[in-house]
Parts: C-alpha cells; structure tokens; sequence
C-alpha cells in the first residue's frame, strides 16, 4: 500500500463524457481542473447511436421541437427549462462543431434524420456512432487543455461536506477518491464540483449501457443531503439486440426513423393498433406495446425489419450497427433484427437549478446524473446529448461567474482505514449486484403493481443493510462502491414509483391506469424520504 493523496485543485470533475468535458473545457483556463473517471473505456457517450436534437431545418421550428418534448414528457417536463435547452440547441452544435465533431452531411448542410416523438427530421448525427464522434473530439481538446490533469481508474466514494458556520454556509469541499490501482482512497479537494457520472441503467438486469451505469453521482448526492427527483421514470429502449453473444447492443431508433417496422415472428405488424404515429410514438408507448406482444404471445423477443430500404442506404447510415450484426451472422439489409427492451435512460435524478447547481452550495450536476425539468416523465430521443452540452457549458459559465477566492475553511478529514480489514467474502458482492438487478428488472420495469413494488422495496432495504454493514467492516473497492450506490438508487426508483399513485409516461402500474388530474413531479428529501 502507498500513502493516500491529498489534492487541491480550484474545480474537481467526477466524469468524463459528453456532459463532464463539456463543462470542463468551458471553465476559464487559468482555474485548475482535476478530472476524474473511474473506468477509461467510458460512460455512455461513446456508445450513443442515433445523434443530437436541434432545429437547423427552414421548415422546423423552435416551438415545434418545444412542443415535441412537451408531449414526450407527458405533462411533467418544465417548460422554461425545454424553451431554454431548445433556443441553445444551435450553440451547442456550433462548439462540438468547433471542437471537431464532424456530423454526417448532405452535400453541404447538415444530413438530419428522425426518430420517434420529433416532427421534423431535426437529429444530427454521425452516421450511427454519434457518440463516438463527440467523445472522440472532446476527448481530444481536453488532451490538449493545459489547465485539465486527468485522473483515470479513480472511483469517487463520496462528498466531503462543511458543515458551516457562523457566517460560512453548508457547502461541498471536495470527494474521497478510490484509487483504484493503489486501493488508497485519495483526497480531492476543490471550491466547485461537478457531478457528471451518468444514469443507473445498470440497476437493471437487461440494459443498453456500458458496467459503470450504477448511478453513483445520485446516491452521492442523496448521501450529501441532495434532493433527487422523478426517479420513477426509467427509460426502456424498445429495440435492443437479442442475441446470446451481444451485451447491451443498441439498434437506434432511427432504423425505425428511416423506415423500420415491428414485427412478430410470423410478420405481423402491430404498432398501428397502439399508436397512431405507430413506429415513430416516443419510447414509453413503443416499449410498452413489444412488452405487452411479448407477454401476449410468449415470444422472449420480436423483430425489426428494414430490409425493404435499398442496402446501399442501409450500409451507408447504419455501418457500425451492419457490421456488428454481421459479426453475429445477421445481415440487415436482408434479415429481420431480433430486438427486445431494455433499460436505457435515467430521466429522474439529482435536482438542479439552470446553471445545473444542487441544493448543496458549490455542487453541480450536469448529464444523465440530473434531473433539469426537460425531459419530464419520458425523454424525447436524441435530447440528452443536447443536455448535456447546455448544462455543461451553463456550470461552467455559473461557476467562472460566481468565482471568488474565499479563505479554505475547514480542511477536509482524510479516509480513515483504521478499522476495516480486506473481504474475504466478495461473493456476497457479486450475489447482491446480480439480486438487485433481477428484482429490479421483474418488479420495478415496464408494467408495475403496488405489490411487485412493495416486494422489491423491502428486498431493497434488507439488502441496503446488508451491504452498509459490509461497507463498515471492510476496505472499500470499486465493486463494493457501485454495489453501495447501485441499492441506493434502486430504493430511490422503488419509492418515488410507490408515490407515484397514476400511470404517467414512462411509469405504468395497473393498479393506477389513468393519469391524476394534478402532474407533479416526485421529490424525495433525504431529510424525510430515507
Ligand atoms: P456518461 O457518458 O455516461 O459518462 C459518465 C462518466 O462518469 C464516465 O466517465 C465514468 O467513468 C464516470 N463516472 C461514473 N461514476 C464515477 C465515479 N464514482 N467516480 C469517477 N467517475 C465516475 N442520447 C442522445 O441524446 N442521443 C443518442 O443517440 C443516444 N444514444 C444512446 C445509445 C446508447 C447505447 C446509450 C447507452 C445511451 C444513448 N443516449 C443517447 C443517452 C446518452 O448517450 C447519455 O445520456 C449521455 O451520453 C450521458 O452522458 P454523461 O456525460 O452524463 O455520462
Ligand atoms: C438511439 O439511437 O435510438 C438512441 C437515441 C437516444 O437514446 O436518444
């Protein structure tokens, strides 16, 4: 064992995709920024398909995708905040453009495609690996911004917190930082932080993400005294691929944009009977439709079929996801696609202000890890990477503007070890990681009861004991922190879908079909609601 760090920088950054370099690169260079990723392959960003939401078309407009994320949200997205996200849409694609992302074109303008929820064709996108084009060019302006040091395979534990004072108020100082190679938990101190650590898909058994999903930055921000809200309204992807050999493979929503049709293994098509807009209704809708076929007909999966479409176009829009079926020995431009649903977005998360700033003083959250108001109880495809760059940009702006050089306070405690020994037992980690993710996934996924939920809440909290009682007793790593943070998350999604007394969006239980006359949002204190 080497002896723990203590570290001072002016600005700490927990995250390091789309939304943690976005708000990284924007904080003004002579302010030192330390960032830190617990796993170097990445989040989500790099994985993202389909592309970014903007109005850039003469026949699109502002109030239309305005009005478009209002009714994917069902009544819960806060207008302000998607008239603010929207009217900065155009900015945002102008500095990724800046930073180098090369969005696929149509002779000169933009090539825009559609998917479902949008009116107009209105996503950029490059080819189908927009993700990887955008975390590519961020991932190379930072290499070269001298004020940024990176810190890779460091794993955030928790906040450090002063209490305040007399004239000093509650406010964050800084992290306990695993570092995962040494296994010393290191000390980041820092006069701002930003959350950008992503969603908690992983809470689920079946999901569309990358292993690092497990929503660390919310059960951080809960622990810290954060309010957290609407997280009943889990995403489900309707089409993820079916196959033993492919982990958490997307088929992006715009193979249904350009023409992708569901079907059941003997070619019937379904969509129309649930929704007018049939193949193109947002998520929740199409999500639940396969779900409700699936069970209907006890099939484990159903198709998607885009072999109508010339091949040539298919090869050209969709290379990354052509070849990754290839791979597997399905051929797209002439197979049907064995899809099934999976979790895939956490609308729900830490509440925030519009310059993205917590309840805790100089804490910010920006990215799929908070909750702004836009998304409401279900997010419009291809609005999250426009998230993330608005509310980056917008902590960066609020932290460079609300800069002063105030005195430290209380210097921060470092970890203490003394009184835990190395595991012996890390069976019980891995056991509790894959019991959340199954109960999860059979009592807190597309349809709900008051019964299912009731059930999971109390496995939650018999489980929560459990692994606090562990985290007690033996030396933290990275898989006992995720475990930690994946039953908070899971218990917070079981409760606010317990208050949650109607059927809204993404949040469906037959024992409250309709919708209540009142659309609130769910916010948990952890003050009241632990
Ligand atoms: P992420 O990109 O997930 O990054 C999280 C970062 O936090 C990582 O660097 C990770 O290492 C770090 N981290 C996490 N916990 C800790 C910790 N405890 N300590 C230190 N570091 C930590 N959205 C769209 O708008 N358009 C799309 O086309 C689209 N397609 C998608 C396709 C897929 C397959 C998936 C999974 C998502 C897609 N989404 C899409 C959603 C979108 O990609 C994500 O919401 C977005 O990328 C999240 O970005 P982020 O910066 O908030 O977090
Ligand atoms: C997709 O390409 O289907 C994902 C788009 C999104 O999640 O916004």
């Amino acid at each position: 064992m080497t002896t723990p760090h203590h570290n001072r920088v002016d600005v700490l950054v927990l995250g390091a995709g789309a939304a943690g370099l976005t708000a990284a690169l924007s904080i003004p260079k002579h302010l030192r920024v330390a960032v830190l990723t617990k796993d170097p392959s990445g989040g989500s960003t790099r994985w993202a398909q389909g592309g970014v939401a903007a109005v850039i078309d003469d026949q699109d407009s502002i109030e239309s995708h305005v009005q478009d994320t209002l009714i994917a949200g069902a009544g819960l997205c806060h207008r302000d905040v998607v008239e603010h996200v929207v009217t900065h849409a155009r900015e945002a694609i102008d500095w990724l453009v800046d930073q180098g992302v090369a969005f696929t074109r149509s002779d000169e303008a933009f090539h825009l495609t559609q998917e479902g929820g949008h009116s107009h064709r209105r996503i950029l996108h490059a080819a189908d690996a927009t993700g990887w084009a955008i975390q590519d060019a961020l991932d190379r302006q930072a290499a070269c911004a001298e004020n940024l040091t990176f810190y890779h395979k460091y794993i955030a534990v928790d906040l450090c917190v002063e209490q305040g004072r007399g004239a000093r108020k509650r406010r964050v100082r800084g992290c306990h930082v695993l570092n995962i190679e040494t296994g010393e938990v290191d000390t980041f101190e820092a006069q701002a932080v930003i959350l950008a650590t992503g969603g908690a898909s992983k809470v689920y058994r079946y999901t569309s993400n990358p292993d690092g999903a497990s929503g660390d930055g919310i059960a951080m921000a809960w622990r810290a005294g954060c309010r957290v809200a609407n997280m009943e309204f889990n995403q489900f992807h309707p089409t993820c691929l079916f196959h033993p050999d492919a982990k958490s493979f997307l088929i992006s929503e715009a193979v249904r944009g350009e023409g992708g049709l569901l079907r059941l293994p003997d070619g019937t098509q379904f969509m129309s009977g649930f929704d007018p807009r049939a193949e193109l209704a947002p998520r929740d809708i199409v999500a639940r439709a396969i779900d409700h076929e699936m069970k209907r007909i006890g099939a484990d999966h159903l198709y998607l079929d885009i072999t109508h479409r010339d091949p040539e176009f298919i090869r050209n829009h969709f290379p990354t996801i052509h070849q990754r079926l290839l791979e597997l020995g399905i051929d797209m431009t002439r197979d049907w696609i064995p899809i099934v649903p999976a979790a895939h977005y956490t609308c729900g998360g830490v509440l925030v202000d519009l310059h993205g700033e917590t309840d805790l003083p100089g804490l910010y959250a920006v990215g799929e890890v908070s909750s702004t108001g836009l998304h409401g109880a279900n997010r419009m495809a291809s609005n999250s990477l426009l998230e993330c760059i608005v509310y980056g940009r917008a902590a960066a702006t609020h932290i460079a503007e609300s800069w002063t050089e105030t005195p430290s306070g209380q210097s921060i405690e470092p970890w203490d070890a003394s009184q835990v020994t190395d595991s012996d037992e890390n069976v019980v980690i891995a056991h509790n990681w894959a019991e959340i993710r199954r109960f999860m996934w059979d009592y807190v996924g597309i349809v709900r009861t008051d019964k299912r939920l009731q059930r999971a809440l109390n496995r939650a909290q018999l489980l929560a004991r459990e692994i606090q009682d562990f985290y007690a007793n033996y030396r933290v790593t990275a898989n006992l922190i995720e475990l930690r943070n994946l039953v908070v998350v899971a218990e917070l999604i079981i409760r606010s879908a317990l208050k949650r007394k109607e059927s809204r969006g993404l949040h469906y239980t037959l024992n409250h079909p309709d919708l209540s006359k009142l659309p609130e949002d769910t916010i948990l204190r952890p003050d009241r609601d632990r």
